[in-house]
């Protein structure tokens, strides 16, 4: 190849590169993933390498990410925030310590101090007189955005200290993040967890940053006045000294064995944390090695990331199908040929919403990208739009309800002036039949009225026998007929009945919630059972559509009350509610105040033994006790089973939460 086609091809991946800064950095909606991303970098790198006439202001070698947006006030970093190269093997990180045995002109052993990369987005926070002066992104690396109003929003950032050894001018650095949990709740507006903990820092009015729970975990300095750190161990101490969070995981480790051998169990361990890690960092504990080694263009000598693997595949999109929950959200699903992904054989993955098919432009034939992390379900990064067939079409979203024919529509969100991403079946109640199974499945789930002689195969059986179509039948069931169908006998019958005639003694908290009205999840019945305390009451308020008297109480807000407007005001909820109070004895608020566990928070983890979480959750409530879902120094109980994450454990530890096993818990209970 002469030297014109070179430098055009390498001309266009710093264009594609580029356009990819943009799309990731100021428009929160990058295209490809990560680690295509780091091919495309790499591939720049070592184009450069090989023919030493490649230079381009833009290259990624000079260049560390996208300039700053022009909505805020900009800020020159006092010292560069720059990247980190990467390591993706053992060659890869024998060569990085090579490289610094030969600086320093000398071979000994090296400490690291070794740290999970968190994928978030970094943040400088500059404190002068033990105040918190100005919060900084990191922009292009050499200028940020002050964003320090946004940061103020984050519960993790102090913003004022007065601790012993605190300096009068420090620069600490950390990553901003959010976690898996809460970004479910809003993933339909954000590809990744870290775009949307950067979008949420970019909002304009702060009060928008507040509403989505961001976190913050610091790591590093920029520059501090009169250093007297001598390990970079030393300084995470320090950090946490002075009220800063640090990560747990942190370690100090030896030799390029030891790293390779905590990578691999890391990498495993990874899906079970509650934040996105993408690698991890070693930096040369040293900070006087440090300081000698320096930096080259755009990353420290003296640290490297070492990523893990993609969990990921590509296969064929063979068709989209559009599955309807009970809410009436209409969710594309690809159904693809089978690939395995990290040892799971994965044949669907969810396309989220219409929205995010448009924006990444999946088609049916599609080659594509799978991802699988954890618990989460596969979802599609990217289509291979090279391998795309000419006569392939977009694909066309339904505008009506694939399952009963009504009209689909995108909920305007009056607080947040936009259209909802998701589209939904306008025929809210039983009359959609998908709805309607959706429906009674969440009618007899755990917690709910928990009737598990009655499955949700059985509840579609059941619906297509049209012996089911609404919660009241299931207490009319012709156990005659059922005994005679096929792999059905005496005993499961009986078992059935049992298990149907158990339900109908149900606490009012339960019986709203399996009611499945949207935004009326189980924290919420329980709020509304407290106040309205009985049935009666409830029915009441139901009739006379008196539910703005909810907006006294604490956690249920205008989203909850229009909610339970509209499912009351269709007459067929309404009967369907009456008719159940005639059924069932539904208990007035059972949740006595005044049991053995009055006022103490408990917290389950693992697998329990004999018993399943809802049943040991309400355990703990029907004597008052309170169930929460993280550690804190608040908590009082950690109730432990078999394989129980690490981390919550050792928060427990650490925060002095007794730890019992389930038998402890029966001890508390007599
Ligand atoms: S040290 C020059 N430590 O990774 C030193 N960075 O690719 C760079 N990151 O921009 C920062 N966890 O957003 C450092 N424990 C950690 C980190 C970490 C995550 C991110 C950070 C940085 C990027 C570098």
């Amino acid at each position: 190849m002469n030297r014109k086609k070179i430098t055009q091809i390498y001309n266009n991946k710093i264009k594609e590169l580029n356009n990819h800064n943009k799309l990731y950095y100021s428009e929160n909606s990058p295209v490809i993933s990560d680690a295509k991303y780091d091919i495309l970098k790499f591939e720049i790198i070592e184009l450069e390498k090989n023919y030493n006439y490649l230079k381009n202001k833009n290259s990624p070698s000079t260049n560390v990410g996208y300039k700053p947006s022009k909505s805020f006030e900009k800020f020159k970093h006092k010292v560069p925030m720059l990247s980190l190269s990467n390591a993706f093997d053992k060659e890869d990180l024998e060569n990085f310590e090579k490289k610094i045995f030969n600086y320093l002109n000398k071979k000994s052993i090296l400490e690291y101090s070794v740290e999970p990369k968190i994928d978030g987005i970094s943040a400088s926070l500059i404190y002068k007189n033990k105040k918190l002066q100005y919060g900084v992104s990191r922009g292009d690396g050499k200028i940020g955005e002050i964003i320090t109003d946004n940061l103020k929003t984050i519960k993790d950032i102090p913003i004022n200290i007065d601790k012993k050894g605190f300096p009068n001018e420090v620069e600490i650095r950390g990553e901003v993040f959010i976690k898996k949990k809460d970004f479910l709740k809003i993933s339909s507006n954000f590809a990744n967890p870290r775009n949307a903990a950067s979008g949420t820092l970019r909002q304009k009015d702060p009060k928008e940053t507040k509403k989505i729970p961001l976190n913050f975990i610091a790591y590093t300095f920029g520059y501090i006045q009169n250093n007297s750190c001598k390990y970079q161990s030393e300084f995470l101490e320090d950090l946490k000294r002075w009220g800063f969070k640090t990560n747990a995981d942190n370690i100090i480790l030896k030799d390029i064995g030891e790293l390779i051998k905590f990578h691999e169990k890391f990498e495993k361990k990874r899906f079970d944390l509650d934040y996105d890690v993408d690698g991890l960092v070693y930096k040369v504990n040293d900070i006087g090695l440090q300081n000698r080694l320096g930096f080259t263009s755009n990353s420290p000598r003296w640290a490297i990331a070492h990523k893990f693997s993609a969990d990921s595949a590509t296969t064929k999109i063979l068709k989209i199908d559009i599955q309807i929950g009970r809410t009436g959200a209409l969710t594309p699903v690809a159904k693809v040929e089978p690939v395995n992904i990290g040892g799971v054989v994965v044949s669907n993955a969810t396309l989220h919403n219409e929205d995010e098919i448009k924006r990444k432009d999946i088609r049916v034939g599609d080659n594509v990208k799978i991802e699988r992390a954890g618990d989460v379900i596969p979802h599609v990064i990217e289509v291979d739009v090279s391998r795309r067939n000419k006569n392939s079409k977009p694909f066309i979203f339904p505008e009506k309800c694939p399952s009963c024919g009504s009209k689909t529509l995108k909920e305007y969100n009056k607080t947040t002036k936009k259209h909802d991403a998701v589209r939904r079946c306008t025929n809210d109640s039983y009359g959609c039949e998908k709805i309607g199974i959706e429906k009674l499945k969440h009618f007899i789930s755990k917690e709910a009225l928990n009737i598990d002689g009655l499955g949700k195969k059985v509840v579609e059986n059941f619906w297509n026998l049209k012996f089911l179509r609404k919660p009241q039948d299931i207490f009319k069931l012709d156990y005659d007929k059922i005994e005679k169908l096929e792999g059905w006998g005496k005993l499961s019958v009986s078992n059935l009945k049992i298990s149907i005639e158990n339900s109908k003694e149900v606490s009012l908290h339960r019986f709203i919630f399996s009611l499945g009205i949207r935004h009326i999840g189980s924290e919420n019945a329980k709020i509304i059972c407290d106040y309205v305390k009985s049935i009666s009451k409830f029915i009441e308020l139901v009739k006379k559509k008196q539910f703005y008297k909810f907006l006294n109480i604490d956690g249920i807000g205008e989203t909850q009350i229009n909610s339970l407007t509209s499912f009351f005001e269709n007459q067929q909820n309404l009967n369907i509610v009456i008719e159940l109070t005639n059924i069932l004895n539904i208990k007035n608020q059972t949740l006595s105040k005044n049991g053995i566990l009055k006022n103490k928070t408990f917290m389950f983890t693992g697998k329990l033994n004999g018993i399943s979480r809802a049943e040991a959750k309400s355990m703990v409530e029907k004597n008052s006790g309170i169930t929460v879902s993280s550690v804190n120094k608040n908590l009082n109980y950690l109730i432990v089973g078999d394989k129980p994450t690490k981390r919550k454990l050792d928060q427990a530890k650490l925060l002095d939460v007794e730890i019992l096993s389930l038998d402890g818990l029966k001890k508390l209970l007599n």
